[in-house]
């Protein structure tokens, strides 16, 4: 089976946030459990280099477009190891080969007779890169997202007949329905479409910076055509000698952040049908990582609003693992919500530190004192197994939350789990068992219980936090990763004690 999951390309005209962490965070943890599960799996990220901003921004610095691509993609390239995000391929824009394919695509929607020369006027987000409808403008002609005043444009532009898949847009709706998730995205998309289409500009004559369009060189594609058919053209060059669209088209997921829900669930999906091409399975719409600006007003965390948490100092803190747990426990997928340095530290402590953390430690030392480090025979306690929310359905409900993409339900059944791991060991007290010779199958019970539990834990949560439960299933001698094989281990495996998974954070001052 085959697993295609994307992230939006990101701008290069300013250097990365939490924001696009999070993103990346979120499909990365999609494609590492889809890789546990057996699948091939195809992740994809990368940069949208063209467009307006780019330009200016590497104007004011006296460099070229291309310079300033090259600087800042390479800020977002750096960002990936350091999250753990382990993706398949990074894809940039300014690649020839991307360049190539695009203007393969493009010609062909062109001989399908969805394009025409007009004349564009109206108003113009050169941050959002998008002429905007009657209903998107702000009190004073500004943006709405960026706050800053739009552009009255007027130019010849090559326009595509968006208006003309009205009724295929419709039509795919109501077929699919998971089209876009959650249902409140899926909405709002199709509201927008009952709202009439207006046909859009496919090309812009002012900007050199972009890929030429084929049938008329004076002009470069808008560049929301260009980077939206990012997903599509890395596939075809990804690796050397081999093309994988065949194998991997069309995406299973597009990850996104609802700021551009209209390109992906509108625009996206228009440009393939005028291209002859399968639409993706599935679009993912997340919301906004707030954080409070100084006048306490929560607002979208972006680098133009500069209300920005610096993804290195919080992983150089607290571990890419604690940033990729803290986010998608506090901001459940799909909403807004804030997060700030005090959120992550509560988290950290009671929930990284205390709940999983200790359990970790406790149960391997329980087992190193009691059992000589080796993990006795024992039968799986009801206690621990059974009921809806038992170890028994875990690896069940995780998946099935997952293939709705419920990325923060996934983590609190896991952590619920963990919890009732917890309050096992206390209803059990091993420590009382050890006194008790005659107790001592008892407590081979109870220690397999509490290994077998973290080791079914440790591999659901690898997605989430792969280093860590890396290390624990070392610890406990666990061998595979895969969810495939994953039914209960026998005894006798020798586990080792480490240090803590999460250490407690020194005070700050
Ligand atoms: N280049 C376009 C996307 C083209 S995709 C074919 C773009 N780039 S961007 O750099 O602005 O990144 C937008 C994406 O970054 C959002 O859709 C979202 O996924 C992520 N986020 C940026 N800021 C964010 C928050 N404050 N909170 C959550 N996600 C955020 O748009």
């Amino acid at each position: 089976m085959a697993f295609y999951v994307t992230t939006p390309i990101y701008y290069v005209n300013a250097a990365p946030h939490l924001g696009h962490a999070y993103t990346t965070i979120g499909a990365d943890i999609l494609a590492r459990h889809h890789r546990q599960r057996g699948e091939e799996v195809f992740f994809l990220t990368g940069t949208d280099e063209h467009g307006e901003p780019v330009v200016q921004v590497a104007e004011r610095e006296g460099i070229t477009p291309k310079e300033l691509a090259d600087r800042n993609a390479q800020r977002f390239l750096d960002l990936l190891p350091r999250i753990n995000v382990s993706n398949d391929f990074f894809i940039r824009t300014s690649d020839p080969r991307h360049k190539a394919r695009v203007q393969e695509v493009m010609q062909r929607v062109h001989d399908n007779g969805h394009v025409y020369k007009g004349l564009y006027e109206g108003w113009y987000c050169p941050k959002c890169a998008d002429f905007k409808t009657e209903g998107e403008i702000a009190e004073g002609n500004t943006c709405p997202i960026h706050r800053i005043p739009l552009d009255r444009e007027r130019e010849e532009n090559w326009f595509f007949r968006l208006s003309s898949f009205e009724q295929p847009l419709k039509d795919l709706y109501g077929q699919r329905p998971d089209f876009v998730a959650p249902r409140s995205r899926y909405n709002e998309a199709l509201a927008f479409i009952n709202g009439g289409l207006q046909d859009v500009s496919l090309s812009r004559a002012k900007i050199t910076w972009g890929v030429e369009v084929p049938w008329d060189p004076e002009h470069v594609f808008y560049v929301w055509f260009d980077a939206l058919l990012n997903y599509y053209t890395a596939l075809s060059f990804a690796r050397d000698g081999d093309d994988l669209t065949e194998r991997f088209w069309p995406a299973s997921f597009h990850v996104l952040g609802k700021d551009i829900l209209k390109f992906h669930a509108v625009f996206w999906p228009a440009l393939l049908l005028a291209a002859d091409l399968p639409l993706p399975e599935r679009e993912l719409i997340h919301g906004y990582l707030l954080m409070r600006d100084s006048e306490g007003v929560e607002t979208k965390m972006s680098k133009s609003l500069g209300n920005v948490l610096d993804p290195f100092e919080v992983i150089e803190r607290y571990g890419a693992d604690a940033l990729r747990f803290y986010c998608f426990r506090e901001v459940s997928f799909g909403q807004d919500g804030s997060i700030s340095p005090g959120g992550f530290e509560t988290r950290y402590e009671s929930e990284l530190a205390n709940d999983f953390g200790n359990l970790a430690s406790r149960t391997l030392a329980m087992v190193d004192r009691y059992r000589d480090g080796v993990i006795p025979e024992a039968g799986i306690d009801e206690a621990l197994s059974a009921g809806e929310d038992g170890l028994g359905e875990l690896r069940q409900r995780v998946c099935e939350l997952l293939d709705q993409a419920e990325i923060s339900r996934a983590l609190e059944v896991c952590w619920a789990a963990v919890r009732r791991l917890n309050r096992y060991v206390e209803e059990r007290r091993p420590w009382d068992l050890a006194k008790e010779e005659a107790r001592a199958a008892d407590l081979d019970s109870v220690l397999y219980n509490l290994a077998e539990g973290l080791r079914v834990v440790g591999l659901l949560l690898a997605a989430y936090m792969p280093e860590s439960c890396t290390r624990l299933l070392d610890a406990l001698g666990e061998p595979g990763r895969e969810l495939t094989d994953f039914g209960s281990r026998s005894g006798g495996a020798r586990v080792e004690r480490i240090p803590p998974l999460f250490p407690k954070l020194e005070a700050t001052g």
